[in-house]
């Protein structure tokens, strides 16, 4: 049994997916945790020098299913140079690992501005992990007419959750549009580039189909910092301001480091 430590629950590995080599989903079994689609949790695993390795992650299943199913989900990319990843990316159905008691973060729907239409859920890598937690809220239906689903990876095979995206396309027919971005190859039906770039010149809403208008529209950015950025300083020209508690604006975003 893993050694307890305080702020962290024991949790068990039920699912793993490998999407690639080094991109991978775990499915455990932790005790029942109040968290809001669009949060993130601390992972854990005690190293060699039994030294704690602690690390956010975002949820990427809903509550609801949490509630049903005690599990939680997370998508997670190995960066071969860093400090818990190649430790999570060792772990098989069975193995144990800590999970943090108090999930936390404010890229959630009830953050979004009452005025928004449009929400826009802009991701690099595994950042579309909570935009897909969103999604499965009820409350989608009745808050938008358009949203829009943008994921961006190096390779065709990044493109993680297709089952699932495809699931929630049915689900939710023309109110989800679903962008994908491959960066390092070409594929078809995807655009090329990166997110700031394909929003500057407009082909990012082309490819959608749908306005960026600052009177219904709303944007959230999550992933690598410098997406996040570059994307915020092409949103402020397109005329979009940072929202924020005490003045209303029409973007939002989440750093993964
Ligand atoms: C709010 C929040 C939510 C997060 N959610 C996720 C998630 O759902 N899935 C996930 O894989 N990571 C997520 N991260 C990143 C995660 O917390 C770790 O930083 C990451 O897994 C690297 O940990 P490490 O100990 O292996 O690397 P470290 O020893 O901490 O080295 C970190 C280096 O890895 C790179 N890096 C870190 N995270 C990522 C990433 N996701 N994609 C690309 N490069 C990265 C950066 O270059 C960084 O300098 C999140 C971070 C935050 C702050
Ligand atoms: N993906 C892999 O094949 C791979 C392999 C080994 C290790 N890793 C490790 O995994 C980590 C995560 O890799 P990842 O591919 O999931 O995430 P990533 O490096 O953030 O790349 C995801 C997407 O974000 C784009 N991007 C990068 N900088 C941007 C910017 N300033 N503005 C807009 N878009 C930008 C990338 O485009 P560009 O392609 O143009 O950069 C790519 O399309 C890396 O830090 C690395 O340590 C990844």
């Amino acid at each position: 049994m893993i050694e307890p430590y305080i702020g962290f629950n024991q949790a068990i590995v039920t699912k793993r997916i490998d999407w690639t080599e080094n991109l991978f989903s775990l499915r455990i079994k932790a005790p029942l945790t109040d968290y809001i689609a669009g949060q993130f949790v601390k992972l854990a695993v005690y190293d060699e020098q039994n030294e704690l390795i602690r690390r956010a992650y975002s949820i990427v299943n809903h509550p609801d299913d949490h509630n049903e199913t005690g599990e939680l989900e997370f998508l997670i990319v190995t960066d071969e140079a860093g400090l818990l990843t190649p430790c999570l990316h060792m772990l098989a159905v069975g193995d144990e690992l800590l999970v943090g008691k108090d999930p936390a973060g404010f890229m959630t729907l009830d953050e979004v501005p009452e005025y928004t239409r449009n929400l826009w859920l802009l991701s690099t890598g595994t950042a579309i992990g909570p935009y897909l937690a969103m999604l499965n809220d009820k409350s989608i239906e009745e808050r938008f007419d358009k949203v829009v689903l943008v994921n961006a990876t190096r390779l065709e095979s990044e493109l993680s959750y297709q089952t699932e995206i495809e699931q929630l396309k049915q689900r939710y027919q023309e109110r989800l549009v679903y962008v994908r971005i491959v960066s390092r190859e070409p594929v078809s039906g995807a655009l090329s580039g990166r997110i700031p770039m394909l929003l500057k010149n407009g082909d990012l809403q082309k490819a959608a189909g749908v306005p960026l208008e600052k009177s219904n529209s709303f944007v959230y950015l999550c992933g690598n910092p410098n997406m996040v950025r570059d994307c915020s300083d092409c949103l402020n020209e397109l005329g979009l301001s940072k929202h924020l508690r005490r003045k209303s604006g029409q973007f939002s975003s989440e750093n993964y480091w």
